[in-house]
């Protein structure tokens, strides 16, 4: 055998197109655990190959099936939409490969494939904490507003749940579309309905538009609390918000601001590796995607082949950038801590400060089951 065999490693995001900065944030957190650890694992080399599928899912099961049959890709990783990953499962089971979902969050994910596993997370992960907070401070009446696919209706469905139970009032449910969406016609039956807040999830990079759009149309004026999953209040674009955006609520399991010395240290190397660029969650999907991969690599003494390496998986804990994670050895989600968060102005720049931590939570929606 070769002294050093390569692993190589295909990662399929949007790098052009809508969800271009879902792909920019995520390969730059792999690109910053291999300059942090090493390009070696186990006597292999980790080679990453980035393919852009600009969002397209029909573009995405094309290049997954190209990186492993073509060019030999052992693992496939990446996925920043929902269609896009469902679009490989079936590839990651006939192939038997493992596929590592570092951005998307829709539940179902996971049970899509027994070779699929995750380090972003799940939409009911981070709503449920939104729910508890919103029921136990006062707020009584609620209109949810979520982007209309798989990781709104997960958003939706699980901060009903748990606020509801907790005694909260739903008054409406709107659904708007992925695509292009203008938010005018939406927000003005959110004022019209009068609620205490707004709950709102909407996928990566939207979160400037929704937030001027919340702000010319007088929701905050009229006394409207927007709270929302961390995806709105996304660290990437969250200074180019501005004043509006201050005071906004979020559920997530990742801010820039989070205080860890490695924490400190990510975001020093990142920023410096990226031109000041601001890390986001998604880019610790990423990192934690390659920090999965080494230390299954490890357990596995360099064995990639996919019954191996899932097997590997289950059951791996670490210290991430986020705080301390493990994979769910029943469902191969990961189980982290949520963090509920406050935007504010700290030193001149706005940040999600974390206030409230709900420690080491699985995906509810498999809990469940
Ligand atoms: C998904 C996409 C996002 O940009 C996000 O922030 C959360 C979820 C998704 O499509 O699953």
């Amino acid at each position: 055998a070769a002294a050093q065999e390569v692993v190589k490693v295909g990662l399929i995001l949007p790098m052009t197109g809508p969800f271009a900065s879902t792909g920019r944030q995520v390969s730059a957190g792999a690109k910053a655990f291999i300059a942090a650890k090493g390009d070696t694992v186990a006597g292999k080399k980790i080679e990453l190959i980035i393919r852009d599928d600009a969002g397209v899912a029909d573009q995405t099961r094309r290049i997954a099936q190209e990186l492993v049959v073509n060019d030999g890709a052992k693992v496939l990783a990446g996925f920043g939409l929902t269609p896009l990953a469902m679009s490989v499962a079936p590839v990651a089971t006939q192939a038997k490969i493992p596929t590592i979902v570092m951005a998307a969050g829709t539940a179902s994910i996971t049970k899509a494939s027994e070779y699929i596993t995750r380090t972003s997370g799940t939409l009911p992960q981070y709503s449920v904490p939104v729910g508890t907070w919103a029921a136990e401070n006062g707020i009584k009446k609620v209109v949810t507003l979520v982007s209309d696919y798989g990781p709104g209706i997960d958003a939706e469905k699980w901060f009903t749940k748990e606020f509801k139970a907790k005694g909260g009032e739903i008054v409406e449910a709107v659904r708007v579309p992925l695509q292009n969406p203008d938010f005018a016609p939406f927000l003005q039956r959110v004022r019209d309905a009068k609620p205490d807040a707004v709950f709102v999830f909407l996928p990566s990079g939207v979160g400037s538009l929704f937030m001027k759009q919340f702000a010319d149309r007088g929701l905050a004026d009229a006394g409207i609390k927007l709270i929302a999953t961390g995806d709105v209040t996304d660290d990437d674009i969250l200074n180019s918000m501005g004043r509006p955006a201050i005071g906004t609520i979020t559920g997530h399991f990742y801010a820039t601001a989070h205080d860890s010395p490695e924490n400190k240290a990510y975001v020093e190397g990142f920023e410096k590796a990226n031109n000041g660029m601001r890390p986001n969650f998604m880019s610790v999907g990423g990192y934690d995607g390659m920090a999965l991969i080494y230390a299954a690599l490890e357990k596995t003494k360099g064995d990639a082949s996919g019954p191996a390496f899932i097997a590997a998986v289950k059951g791996l804990s670490w210290t991430s950038p986020r705080g301390p994670v493990s994979i769910d050895p029943e469902t191969r989600d990961i189980i982290q801590n949520i963090y509920v968060r406050e935007v504010k102005e700290v030193n001149g720049q706005l940040h999600n400060v974390e206030f409230k931590t709900f420690e080491a939570l699985k995906d509810p929606e498999k809990a469940e089951a």
